[in-house]
């Protein structure tokens, strides 16, 4: 049904897709793989009409076609669920569900919106994903899972005859995943063509028929994943073989834990979390996993000082400290990389240099003298360290960076900066596999180095990957405590879904 044949594409003279084709069968789902920066979403953009191509042909149901904007794509049927996501924050639930096409009915000043009809569409269309939300709820009002909900809906509940995902599935829990593969199935049984592209390999061996791999903007293969293997997988990706992580984990020694060097207690906020309290050491990384709204995303950010704590009262260092806002944390020695790093992580406007340093000023310009020789060095290393790929140097801004690789620098930044307690919110959101790795290894060797890291992750690998601890949170009160060796996919899930032990 669809062909991208010989697509090239250049950001300021750097190839970014050199001679890529891919194809795509009607009923199949198609994964399109490779890592951070390898232009994978520079493709679906091309295919969008949201870029235009240097050279190649797209072609659907062999007739060569040419989209100028994302408009006439959707007039072909094409939907996309784009990785950054797109909606309008003032408006509400159903409004952006039905943007465009929202039911009318005769009044007595004329054609007027039909809310009642409005809101039971859109009550109609969450129910494809069994989401339990107001549609007149105004988006901004959402979590950033909800948001990321609300744009898959959206898109099923057009109707559609491709349908694009990027990483649809990064701030989502296993079963939530479940569900969204369950629609996937459905939509292919119709006859939809699905390309779906993900960090998450086991996903793509549940969901695809076929894998297409890029690097560097290059096609490497297309192949069906039954001939493939996660080992195989990978090496298509990144050229060269990648230790798997959790057999190493499993061999390394006990771990030397310092004092309480985050302590929360009785911490409550209504509607929120109720009577939390835990501790994380000096030398240890804690994970909180919980499923959907379960109210830990909002938890980090009431330690950072985002949010505000009815009751309760939070430690660092064994001293109380008042936090009120995020200036206050960072003082008291708190470092916070947040779910939406377009909100609260990244400044799009500046270059991947001053984001990386933006908070270790006190080194960098020690008794208010800048050294610049510094601040370079310190950002090619960790450049270097977690791979940041960018077309141009580190002067690049941000806003040009692919997901992954934003990511990256604002995890940097926290390593860069000198905190004793790091909370971390979907770390390796968009990071591919080895990147991934280098992460881990970077988040280990500031443990070993007497830092508290507390992790939140809706990757329950990477949970039992990384974690020395882990604390299951279900509707705002503490489930479970399981150390690392204890902790299996079944017993986290069962105490995140309210079980108890
Ligand atoms: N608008 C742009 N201007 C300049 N460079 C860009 C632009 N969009 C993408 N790039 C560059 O093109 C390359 C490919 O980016 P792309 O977003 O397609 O990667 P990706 O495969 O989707 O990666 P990720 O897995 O991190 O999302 C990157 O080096 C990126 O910096
Ligand atoms: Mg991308």
């Amino acid at each position: 049904m669809l062909e991208m044949r010989h697509i090239r594409k250049s950001f300021y003279g750097v190839k970014v897709l050199d001679d890529v084709s891919i194809n795509l069968y009607p009923g199949e789902t198609l994964a399109l793989l490779g890592e951070n920066g390898a232009g994978k979403s520079t493709l679906i953009k091309i295919l969008n009409g949201d870029y235009s191509r240097d050279a190649g042909d797209v072609i659907l149901d062999g007739v060569p076609v040419h989209f100028a904007e994302p408009r006439d794509a959707e007039g072909a049927g094409i939907r996309m669920i784009y990785q950054e996501l797109h909606y309008a924050p003032e408006l509400s639930v159903a409004e952006n569900l039905l943007l465009g096409r929202l039911p009318h009915r005769q009044g007595l000043l004329g054609w007027m919106i039909d809310w009642n009809a409005a809101r039971e569409q859109a009550r109609e269309a969450l129910k494809l994903l069994n989401v339990n939300i107001d549609p007149m709820t105004k988006m901004r009002d959402l979590s950033v899972v909800e948001r990321e909900i609300i744009e898959i809906v959206k898109a099923l509940s057009r109707k559609a005859r491709i349908i694009v995902m990027d990483e649809p599935t990064a701030a989502l829990t296993p079963p939530e995943v479940q569900q969204l593969f369950g629609i996937i199935r459905d939509l292919c049984k119709q006859g939809i063509g699905i390309i779906y592209i993900s960090h998450r390999l086991d996903e793509v061996f549940q969901i695809a028929q076929r894998v297409t791999v890029l690097r560097d903007g290059k096609h490497v293969d297309t192949r069906p994943i039954a001939e493939m293997t996660h080992k195989a997988l990978v090496h298509m990706m990144v050229g060269r073989d990648i230790e798997e992580r959790a057999e190493v984990r499993k061999g390394t020694a006990a771990i030397q834990l310092g004092d309480r060097l985050l302590e929360v207690q009785g911490l409550a906020k209504t509607g929120a979390f109720e009577d939390i309290s835990f501790h994380v050491r000096a030398g240890e990384i804690v994970a909180l996993f919980g499923l959907l709204g379960a109210g830990h995303n909002i938890l980090t950010q009431t330690i950072f000082g985002i949010e505000k704590a009815d009751s309760g009262n939070v430690h660092i260092g064994g001293h109380p400290v008042q936090v009120a806002s995020p200036q206050d944390a960072k003082r008291a020695g708190i470092g916070f990389v947040p779910l939406d790093r377009k909100v609260n992580g990244l400044v799009l406007g500046m270059s991947v240099q001053k984001n990386i340093t933006l908070s270790n000023w006190s080194t960098l310009a020690p008794f208010g003298i800048f050294r610049p020789k510094k601040e370079m060095h310190n950002t090619r290393h960790w450049v270097d360290k977690l791979g940041i790929r960018m077309a141009g140097g580190i002067e690049t801004h941000t806003r040009y960076l692919s997901g992954g690789n934003q990511q990256k620098v604002v995890l940097a930044r926290w390593l860069e900066a000198n905190v004793r307690v790091l909370l971390l919110n979907e770390p390796t959101w968009g990071v591919d596999v080895g990147a991934r790795s280098d992460i881990y290894d970077q988040l280990e060797a500031l443990a070993a180095q007497g830092l508290a890291i507390l992790i939140v992750s809706s990757d329950i690998e990477e949970v039992l990957t990384v974690s020395h601890r882990i604390l299951t949170i279900y509707k705002g009160h503490l489930t479970g405590e399981f150390m690392q060796s204890e902790a299996t996919q079944e017993n986290l899930l069962h105490a995140a879904a309210g079980g108890t032990l």
